[in-house]
């Protein structure tokens, strides 16, 4: 009988995260647009969020997750193969955000890329740099999320400005024994929704001129009932169809990350999958959304808890403008 080889394990081994030092409070919305910290905590589950400073930009975040993430690998910047990094906003459109971490940590070796696939762009990250390990391509992988999306925002749109947080998170991925390795990675798009989260301004489409700055088209816009409904549903689908490729049930799994865009979508995923909601991570009142820095900030939080036992399994689970979305399983 024809048995097909195992492939390489992919470990995460070590993690690392940044918040800058700046709080913005709800209290401190209040006297910037008209809202209030009522609305937005019953609304959204926020209390607070980190921004950064005018010249703190996404690689100066991200360079600080990541050297927080080879202290823990025990990895020497020379030792790294690739770099890549997850990013809505990156220091500029070329070159990539990763290439200035690169100068920044000194991994003179590495290869240098950023992907955009907005909130879920850390999962996209670990699921290609899971197959360049598998494939023996490379050996030590830094994948950086850092957004700072307090440079997107329009402070003067209640709609949205309540929303998001400026952090970084930051792993290393080897084949050797680590905190956690990856069992399984699914990726999803459908562009055919991309008008309903957006920055609309900037690119080839809607070049920057002084008329699309005064119109606002240089920050994000959501259709925030839209993208919730389509957000929930989506995302008990991906669980859902990931655990059956996994051949694993909801049971298996000891803990739920998934991106912190609102208390009440993850509330209402745990209800669909009659979890309860102690399963799942909730950071949400203090970093706001920070979009693909969300998954590997909690990561951080929560793989140095020891919480975990040999063979719990982890599930994450994302979903961002693209629209994309995204889940992986890993095994403790
Ligand atoms: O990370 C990527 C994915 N992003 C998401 O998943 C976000 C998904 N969307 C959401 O989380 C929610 O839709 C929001 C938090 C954006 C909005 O919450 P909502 O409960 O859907 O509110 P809404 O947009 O339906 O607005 C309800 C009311 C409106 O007033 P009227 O029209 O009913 O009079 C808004 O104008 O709340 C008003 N409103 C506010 N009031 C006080 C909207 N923003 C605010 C605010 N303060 N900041």
């Amino acid at each position: 009988m024809n048995t097909v080889p195992s492939l390489p394990t992919v470990s995460i081994t070590g993690f690392g995260s940044y918040a800058p030092k700046k709080v913005l409070t709800n209290f401190d919305l209040e006297k910037m647009v008209d809202t209030t910290n009522a609305w937005i905590v019953e609304r959204t589950g926020i209390q607070e969020r980190h921004i950064a400073e005018p010249d703190e930009c996404t690689s100066d975040m991200g360079t600080i997750a990541a050297q927080r993430a080879m202290e823990k690998a025990n990895v020497k910047p020379e030792e790294i193969d690739l770099i890549i990094v997850a990013t809505a906003t990156p220091d500029m459109p070329f070159p990539s955000t990763a290439c200035w971490i690169q100068k920044k940590i000194g991994a003179t070796r590495a290869a240098a890329f950023d992907i955009t696939a907005a909130c879920s762009g850390f999962l996209y990250c670990l699921a290609i740099a899971q197959q360049f390990i598998q494939t023996q391509a490379y050996r030590t992988i830094l994948i950086v999320g850092s957004e700072k999306l307090s440079s997107i925002t329009n402070w003067n749109d209640r709609n949205t400005c309540v929303l998001f947080g400026d952090a970084a998170g930051a792993v290393i991925l080897q084949n050797q024994p680590g905190f956690a390795n990856i069992l399984i990675n699914q990726l999803w798009s459908d562009g055919r929704q991309s008008e309903i989260l957006k920055l609309p301004a900037g690119g080839t489409q809607c070049p920057t001129t002084i008329e699309t700055l005064q119109q606002g088209l240089n920050y994000m816009q959501m259709s925030g009932r839209e993208v919730f409904k389509i957000a929930i549903n989506t995302m008990v689908e991906a669980i859902k169809t990931t655990l059956t490729k996994a051949n694993l049930s909801l049971s298996d799994i000891s803990y739920v990350i998934p991106h912190q865009a609102n208390i009440r979508i993850i509330q209402a995923i745990a209800e669909k999958l009659n979890l309860p909601i102690e399963k799942f991570h909730v950071n949400i009142q203090y970093y706001g959304n920070t979009s693909s820095a969300s998954i590997p900030l909690a990561l951080d939080q929560i793989l140095p808890m020891k919480k975990f036992k040999t063979g719990d399994k982890i599930l994450l689970v994302a979903f961002g403008g693209g629209l994309t979305w995204a889940c992986t399983i890993l095994s403790i």
